[in-house]
């Protein structure tokens, strides 16, 4: 592995959000993916030598390989192309749940035409939907699958999240991709979508539950959700998923209002939603399938050293082999030190920077 810091020819101007994860000369993380540049920041920023990181690993590691990754899309034309952020650049996933996630949804896109043509002219004519409603359905398989979702269930619960935004179709594309904060008139009509899409496909015969998952897929935990302010267990537990992976999507994802957050900042707002917005057992399934400190992730130590995730392995997710690259003062290390953290008792993981924030 060779570990790569390059400079950063930038002007940064105070309000801007960072593009990437930037680093000072030593590796140090400085900001994150995706944090406001303030003006002070963007005047220091402007003095120093600011840097992005980059990784060459020539060791094989638990990701999918560029190789691997063409076959995938070549299988698997219809869904591959729209999961590559979400798995290959985040590694957020096992590789074999990530292939299940695929087949399944891929062959379910191929049948729906069969049921709704409004799938197909949200892939023509909202492309961000589309995408989005795709990687919905990734993640709601993912945490379906935790939950002991089967069969039928777990087509239904898949199928319900490919349609959970259909309604959007009736939602004009400058409101949809304003890249500004909407107003209240605006607001209002966002919300119409799940009523919309239960219209638009309530002549389809979709399989029971579906209708009712498209209808209640923005309810929340506590009752804030629209558009019938349903609280816990009156939600449907596959809205209940839906809710969790729609709102992950949305955020880790590049919008026309926003950039996209890293995936650990991601999580930590869900975590933060367990309970007020996101039922407390499905946030516990969602983090149950993810890998908490995959390959390559930058982790800073509780002695102060900073390293790389090298691998990790079930059921030790949060004590991973670490390859450290800095001691506690910041100084590149020339000789490999690794260090298996499920073995050694006195250091644990203090901070990581996230690999795929850039
Ligand atoms: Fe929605």
């Amino acid at each position: 592995m060779r570990f790569i810091l390059d400079p950063v020819h930038h002007q940064f101007q105070g309000g801007e959000l960072a593009y990437q994860d930037y680093f000072d000369h030593r590796g140090a993380l400085l900001l994150g993916k995706g944090q406001e540049i303030t003006p002070s920041l963007a005047a220091f920023f402007n003095e120093q030598d600011i840097n992005s990181l980059y990784y060459e690993w020539t060791e094989s590691c638990n990701c999918l390989n560029d190789d691997s990754y063409a076959s995938v899309l070549l299988n698997f034309p219809l869904t591959a192309p729209w999961l590559h952020l979400i798995y290959c650049e985040t590694s957020l996933f096992r590789p074999e749940l990530f292939f299940q996630a695929v087949n399944f949804i891929d062959q379910l896109i191929e049948h729906l035409s069969d049921l709704s043509s409004d799938f197909e002219l949200l892939r023509t004519s909202k492309e961000i939907t589309y995408k989005h409603s795709v990687n919905v359905a990734l993640l709601s398989y993912i945490i379906g699958k935790a939950m002991n979702f089967k069969g039928e269930k777990l087509r239904r619960l898949v199928l319900s999240a490919l349609l959970h935004d259909i309604g959007k179709l009736d939602i004009p594309n400058e409101i949809l991709n304003k890249p500004g904060a909407l107003n209240l008139d605006e607001f209002a009509i966002i919300q119409t979508h799940p009523t919309r899409g239960v219209e638009r496909t309530s002549n389809f015969l979709l399989p029971e539950g579906v209708l009712t998952a498209i209808l209640q897929h923005h309810e929340r935990w506590n009752g804030s959700g629209y558009p019938q302010g349903l609280a816990e267990k009156k939600i449907l537990p596959s809205a209940q998923i839906i809710a969790i992976a729609d709102v992950f999507d949305a955020l880790t994802t590049d919008r026309p209002y926003h950039a996209a957050l890293p995936p650990y900042h991601a999580l930590e707002i869900l975590l933060k939603g367990s309970g007020t917005d996101f039922s407390p057992k499905v946030i516990q399934a969602f983090l149950s399938t993810v890998q908490l400190y995959p390959a390559n992730s930058l982790v800073t130590l509780n002695s102060g050293e900073r390293g790389v995730v090298l691998q990790f392995s079930y059921p030790n997710l949060t004590q991973p082999i670490i390859q450290i690259l800095f001691d506690s003062d910041g100084n590149s290390i020339e000789k490999k030190r690794v260090v298996d953290l499920s073995k050694d008792s006195s250091h644990f993981i203090l901070t990581i920077q996230y690999r795929g924030a850039r």
